[in-house]
């Protein structure tokens, strides 16, 4: 990190299911960090909706900006710059805090900034311990799994992505027809735990030497599993369905993540997403990388799932290298990340 920045930063997320925001000093001092999640809402539909989030967001978005501002202890004259996620997620949550972001910038002068959602994610670590370059991050989550090459501050390279469903959206759909609570990832990590991994289910590793993922054939199978088990009157053991589907997904995700980092020649690799939250993943990967020579990060599970922290961290390093966004900035549901 250069040593000179100086830097007050207002971060506000509002890409999904949480309504945040968040004040971040130099790009890596957390000075507060508000998340509003909007879970308890979702559930009973098993899933988030879009136009429930989108209004949830436009009721708090406002007070939980001033929350931030207040448990930081600044002004809106102190601050350098408001960063805001431009993109991936949900259109019309996204617009909500974007919306929010403009108004803010307007009325106070202070600069905006748009960020992206992936940028974020691996910038929760920075809060934790200087990111350290070159690395890879592996963010897998509810939305997102991809394989990230950063040379240095500020700069990415994509060489992998999920062709279909992300590792946190298999686990919640798994879950689902296994009758566990939404989001299910946490509910299928706690019940592999009393399972054995030995029902036999595919890996998707795709062409030779590729870093993308593809999960929704994994889900299919699970499926297809249980149900002619129905049918054949055969009893399968949910804890070992999920011991099973869990060891797919984590073989897959962790002999891909080292596979990027020895590609490109690097020792550090950060995880990122609210799959870091999988204990069978942590042990794998911790085991691996220890093999392996290389350094891994995993940043507490606050950090890891949706906050505002990890946009102004993100946005700080683009406030430092002067990449300012105008009040006709619009929400991306697509961004691309270079
Ligand atoms: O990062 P996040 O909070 O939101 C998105 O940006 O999507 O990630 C949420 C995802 C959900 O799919 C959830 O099931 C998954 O992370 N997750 C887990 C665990 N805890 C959360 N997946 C597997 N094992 C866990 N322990
Ligand atoms: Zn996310």
């Amino acid at each position: 990190m250069s040593k000179t920045m100086k830097s007050l930063v207002l971060g506000i997320e509002t890409s999904c299911d949480e309504t945040a925001a968040a004040v971040v000093e130099d790009g890596y001092l957390l000075k507060s960090n508000v998340i509003s999640s909007q879970m308890e809402i979702h559930r009973r539909f098993g899933g988030v909706v879009p136009e429930v989030a989108s209004r949830r967001h436009v009721e708090r978005v406002t007070s939980i900006i001033e929350q931030a501002l207040d448990e930081a202890k600044v002004t809106k004259e102190d601050l350098s710059a408001v960063a805001v996620t431009q993109g991936p997620g949900l259109v019309g949550a996204l617009l909500i805090g974007v919306s929010a972001a403009k108004a803010f910038s307007f009325a106070t002068g202070v600069p905006l900034i748009g960020v992206h959602h992936i940028a974020g994610h691996i910038y929760a670590s920075h809060l934790v311990e200087p990111l350290r370059f070159p690395l890879v991050s592996l963010v897998a989550s509810g939305g997102h799994t991809e394989l990230i090459y950063m040379p240095e501050h500020n700069r990415f390279e994509r060489l992998g992505r999920t062709r279909d469903d992300a590792a946190g959206e298999a686990f919640d759909k798994v879950a689902r027809v296994m009758d566990l609570p939404y989001p299910g990832g946490p509910h299928i990590d706690q019940l592999a735990k009393e399972g054995s991994p030995h029902l036999n289910l595919p890996r998707s590793w795709l062409e030779p030497n590729s870093l993308d993922f593809s999960f929704s054939g994994l889900k299919s199978a699970v499926i297809n599993l249980l149900h002619n088990s129905e049918q054949r009157g055969v009893k399968i053991e949910k804890a070992d369905l999920a011991a099973s589907f869990q060891a797919s997904v984590v073989e897959v995700l962790v002999e891909k993540a080292v596979r990027a980092t020895r590609m490109k020649g690097v020792s550090e690799l950060v995880l990122a997403g609210g799959v870091s939250a999988n204990s069978a993943l942590r042990e794998a990967l911790a085991a691996r990388c220890q093999e392996e020579g290389i350094t891994l990060r995993v940043p507490p599970l606050n950090l890891c799932t949706d906050n505002a922290a990890m946009i102004a961290a993100a946005g700080s390093y683009r406030f430092r290298d002067g990449q300012f966004a105008g009040l006709d900035m619009n929400a991306i549901a697509n961004l691309p990340l270079a």
